[in-house]
């Protein structure tokens, strides 16, 4: 079932120019050559100290001057053992390198416990993108363990634990740069809603014809990133497109559309993307997307962030709405934050 073998199983079958749903729109593969603006920053934010008074002030602020810019940080000496990043890296690796019969079951449309994907979003956009992705569910409907394949379980579980608190850390550190109190962002967004995802961007014999994954925001409050050394990770930066270098044992931070929301545009969910790999080795990577749990809740601009002088840019929704617009609308390469 060729519908079923993914990316990485067209690869495998051994082609040497890639299926035409591949090609993107040339508004987007203009966009592929080298930028000439790459003068943006996109720091890396050291949190040792970061229970020290003094110390703590000082990150905040460079936490906060990032996510009011570029939207992106990257975060070291995080507390968590680098060997957790690598055997989570290479578990799934070893995932999506098994053969295609044994995938097959997990592909599916919906995004309930484990899953396997494949341009997901393929009805919403102008063409396919060359990764393939695992999910797995974690809150508010966690999967259950034995249905992550046994291949990467153990190694899932214990990245996904292991990094659970550097969230709920950074989403303190994000809370007291707005200038709430640490516990205020966690408590509003409860961040019940996780999801795991490992991508597997497999060689693509011509890199400059499609895209590893199309521009796009993180539509909920937080995204975790790690990445192994391989690169292809961009974030727009005014009209140019920047790369997000891989830092050994970092981990990539970036605001999504709630936090943008709910900040009043104090922080900025910014469009990023990735480029379909022309190296023959794989690129891996593994997101979180932290969103809150409690979808029928209502979100909007916090009344402590909103004044006269700066009124409250967004009305008010629950994220359920806002999830059913991120994933029906037209997407592309194109597309600037979504705003609702
Ligand atoms: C994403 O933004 O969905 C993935 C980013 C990455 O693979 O680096
Ligand atoms: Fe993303």
């Amino acid at each position: 079932d060729e519908a079923k073998t993914g990316v990485k199983g067209l690869v495998d079958s051994g082609i040497t120019s890639i299926p035409s749903i591949f090609i993107n729109p040339p508004e987007v593969l203009e966009t592929l050559k080298p930028s000439r603006y790459t003068g943006a920053e996109i720091p890396t934010i050291d949190l040792t100290g970061v229970n020290i008074p003094g110390h703590r002030e000082k990150i905040v602020d460079q936490i906060k001057s990032a996510a009011s810019t570029v939207g992106f940080f990257q975060v070291i000496n995080h507390g968590v053992p680098l060997e957790v990043f690598d055997h989570a890296i290479a578990a799934v690796g070893a995932f999506h390198e098994q053969p295609g019969e044994v995938k097959a079951p997990l592909y599916k449309r919906g995004v309930e416990g484990v899953s396997l994907k494949s341009n997901q979003d393929l009805f919403h956009s102008k063409a396919a993108y060359w990764r393939d992705t695992l999910m797995v569910q974690f809150d508010p409907k966690p999967a259950d363990p034995k249905e992550i394949p046994e291949v990467c379980r153990k190694q899932v579980l214990e990245y996904h634990r292991q990094t659970l608190p550097v969230a709920e850390l950074l989403l303190g550190l994000l809370s007291e740069g707005l200038g709430l109190s640490t516990g205020r962002l966690k408590e509003l967004t409860l961040i019940g809603g996780q999801t795991f995802v490992g991508n597997y961007y497999p060689y693509c014999p011509q890199p400059d014809l499609t895209i590893g994954f199309r521009s796009h925001t993180d539509a909920g409050v937080l995204t975790l990133l790690i990445q192994d050394d391989m690169g292809g990770l961009q974030v727009k930066y005014k009209e140019g497109w920047v790369d997000l270098k891989p830092v050994p044992g970092a981990i990539v931070i970036n605001i999504g559309d709630l936090l943008q929301i709910i900040s009043n545009e104090e922080y900025k969910s910014i469009n990023h993307r990735v480029l379909a790999q022309s190296s023959p080795e794989p690129r891996i990577s593994i997101a979180t997307f932290y969103n809150p749990g409690a979808v029928e809740d209502v979100y909007g601009p916090l009344p402590e962030l909103t004044s006269p002088e700066k009124p409250a840019i967004y009305r008010e929704f629950t994220f359920k709405d806002y999830l059913t617009k991120f994933f029906t609308k037209e997407i592309d390469s194109t597309s600037q934050p979504n705003h609702f």
